[in-house]
């Protein structure tokens, strides 16, 4: 089994994520860990939480409540609902069912301590726990068997502004941080994330079980926004695609690349992305570490895996 920890900010897609990844039997979520992003880090914390109780021995860690520089922009209630689940509301949770007491950062570094090449990170929010981690402890970078994150857009547009894709531009800095370091990240950006489209009628599939009848309701909610600001019909499978290429890595075509995000101007979270043979055009960038970005997907492919898991 593949032991995963899932750095959330739930959220519709980080929802569909988790229990994509609960439900498959390939992967071990070993724990959540929560950052600001989608929602506070206070409602991102009751959120995961509440989908613990959908597993057997899921710990939550809370995380950051802002970005590492930059003063936070704000929720995008307008996207994920108020609470983090659309209209979903939650329910009061069992007065026994709380956050462990270490943060999320050194848990991280506990956790990679522990069990060391063993750990898969999964980075659905701002990137802010993991340079946290980092800084306290660089050499963590050796321990960790690979970093899976969604955001960025190496060859399209972005979602918040022309360049700059939500999570990057939620902590810049905290992004920077994670692609400069010596670890192997995946980049699920929106080059594949907004390829793959749930509609309506596929959620309608899944079973009527409390899982179930919570993805569709939190989930249309979703659906409905994407209808409205871009007159899609669904919603753009950004955080599931991460646990997608975890599941089935053939599903995505990548290319290696060094990336860099931009934590300053007009162009700010904006991930700029060199080829790894640099040839005479050097100016800093042979110190920054080449990666893995994926930049097609089978949409098929993912959409099947996330149903079959949920
Ligand atoms: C990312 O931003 C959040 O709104 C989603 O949960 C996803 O992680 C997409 O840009
Ligand atoms: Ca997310």
């Amino acid at each position: 089994k593949t032991k995963i920890i899932i750095d959330t900010d739930p959220g519709v897609d980080d929802a569909l994520a988790i229990c994509m990844a609960l439900n498959s039997p390939e992967l071990r979520v070993k724990a959540l860990t929560t950052v600001f992003g989608n929602v506070s880090v206070e409602q991102a914390t009751q959120n995961a939480l509440f989908l613990s109780q959908f597993a057997h021995d899921l710990p939550v860690y809370t995380g950051a409540a802002a970005p590492l520089i930059i003063p936070p922009n704000g929720y995008p209630a307008h996207v994920h609902g108020q609470g983090g689940f659309g209209d979903f509301p939650l329910p009061t949770m069992p007065a026994d069912l709380l956050a462990q007491s270490l943060p999320a950062a050194d848990y991280l570094v506990q956790a990679t301590r522990e069990e060391p090449g063993d750990i898969t990170l999964v980075a659905l929010g701002p990137l802010t726990n993991l340079a946290l981690a980092l800084q306290l402890d660089p050499s963590m970078t050796q321990r960790v068997k690979q970093v899976v994150v969604m955001g960025g857009a190496a060859h399209t547009t972005g979602n918040v502004s022309p360049v700059a894709e939500a999570n990057m531009y939620a902590d810049p800095h905290a992004a920077d941080l994670v692609f400069g370091a010596d670890w192997p990240i995946t980049m699920v950006g929106l080059d594949v994330t907004e390829k793959t489209i749930l509609n309506e009628a596929l959620l309608a599939t899944l079973p009527d079980d409390t899982q179930g009848q919570f993805l569709k309701q939190a989930s249309a909610f979703y659906i409905d926004f994407y209808r409205q600001a871009m007159g899609l019909d669904g919603c753009m499978v950004h955080d599931p695609s991460t646990i997608a290429y975890l599941l089935n890595p053939a599903l995505f075509n990548h290319e290696p690349g060094r990336v860099r995000v931009i934590a300053e101007g007009l162009a700010i979270g904006q991930t700029a992305i060199a080829p790894p043979h640099l040839e005479f055009m050097q100016a800093g960038w042979e110190d920054v570490p080449v990666n893995n970005i994926c930049t097609d997907v089978d949409s098929q492919g993912v959409l099947d895996t996330l149903l079959s898991a949920l």
